[in-house]
């Protein structure tokens, strides 16, 4: 059995520097050898509940083909195709699939919808997203880093722009503490991460050397980062009269080209969990952009389809880790 093998992935704090980097390790493996052709399915026979309370294109995608790569099984319930929730509680949702099912993926709105299924279920669980963490999409994100540096992940400097408070600005925080690395956090004050997720960072950074910095000067947070990485204003859940107040609050912190050029690093790379609000071209959001008279919101078009974009690397970059996670945890 791999070190990881029966745990579960609920959020980034549950592992160390070397489970996480062990994951990334595993992930990489993975990818180059899908791409020779030489990759051993370690799943085989292995089943997986797939459980979406929210939307999904890349993660439910990522489980399935990581899941098929491998030999395993999946099953996808959607957002309205089961009893979880309305009809059966969480708790016992936890016992039934967990009788079938050798994993479960969830993804939802509570980070505690997902820990009272990892106590209940005997079987790995797997955070999808929740609106307090997005650890699946850390690995992610960090291999695309360390594919698009030579450095290492101790000499990495990132900059998250946006909303903060949410899943990706926790996670990314989080992760960056956990894994030593340079993070920025770019924002309007009240769009930082919770006291307690900032304090929890700190903690992290004392072992891990980690630097932390939270401002609201753009210039001082991106000069000198290796990434910058943005994400939604409004996050799924979110009531669609908040858009308003975040453009009001979160527009000059759009990611322009003005922005990528602060950082002085003509290589800089830009992420984005993705999907992403970039172009009024497309039917997507039409009707935010057109009542606030812009073209783009959380990053221009200009920079989204540039060559310093490595959104679509990034999305790839979901199904290898997913199927490290999977392996690592089931193989
Ligand atoms: N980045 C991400 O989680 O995308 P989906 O919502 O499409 O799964
Ligand atoms: N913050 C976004 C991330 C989507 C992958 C959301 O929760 O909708």
């Amino acid at each position: 059995p791999t070190p990881l093998a029966g745990r579960h992935f609920l959020k980034e704090a549950d592992f160390t520097a070397e489970e996480f980097r062990g994951l990334l390790e595993l992930a990489a493996e993975l990818k180059a050898a899908k791409r020779a052709g030489t990759e051993t399915p370690y799943l085989r026979g292995k089943n997986i509940a797939l459980i979406f309370e929210k939307t999904s294109t890349r993660t439910r995608c990522a489980f399935e083909v990581a899941a098929a790569d491998q030999g395993a099984s999946t099953t996808y319930l959607d957002p309205s195709g089961s009893q979880i929730g309305h009809k059966e509680s969480v708790k016992d949702t936890a016992r039934v699939l967990g009788r079938m099912y050798d994993g479960i993926e969830y993804r939802g709105d509570s980070q505690a919808k997902v820990e009272e299924l990892a106590a209940f279920a005997g079987v790995p669980v797997y955070n999808g997203l929740t609106d307090d963490w997005h650890p699946t999409q850390m690995l992610a994100d960090v291999l695309t880093m360390t594919e698009h540096t030579a450095k290492p992940l101790g000499g990495i400097a990132f900059a998250y722009l946006g909303d903060a408070r949410f899943n990706m600005g926790n996670s990314y925080l989080v992760t960056a503490a956990l894994l030593g690395m340079d993070v920025r956090i770019v924002a309007p004050k009240t769009y930082w991460p919770a006291q307690e997720v900032i304090d929890r960072a700190r903690e992290l950074a004392t072992e891990s050397g980690a630097r932390i910095t939270l401002t609201e000067e753009i210039a001082e947070g991106v000069a000198g980062a290796d990434f910058v990485a943005t994400d939604v204003w409004v996050s799924m859940g979110e009531p669609k009269e908040v858009w308003g107040e975040r453009i009001a609050a979160l527009a000059p912190y759009a990611v322009t080209m003005d922005v990528l050029r602060a950082t002085g690093n003509p290589d800089v790379g830009f992420l984005h969990c993705l999907p992403a609000f970039h172009d009024l071209g497309t039917a997507v959001g039409r009707d935010v952009y057109e009542a606030h008279g812009l073209t783009s919101l959380e990053v221009t078009d200009e920079v989204f389809e540039s060559a310093h974009s490595l959104v679509f690397d990034e999305a790839e970059n979901r199904m290898h880790t997913i199927k490290a996670v999977l392996v690592a945890t089931l193989g």
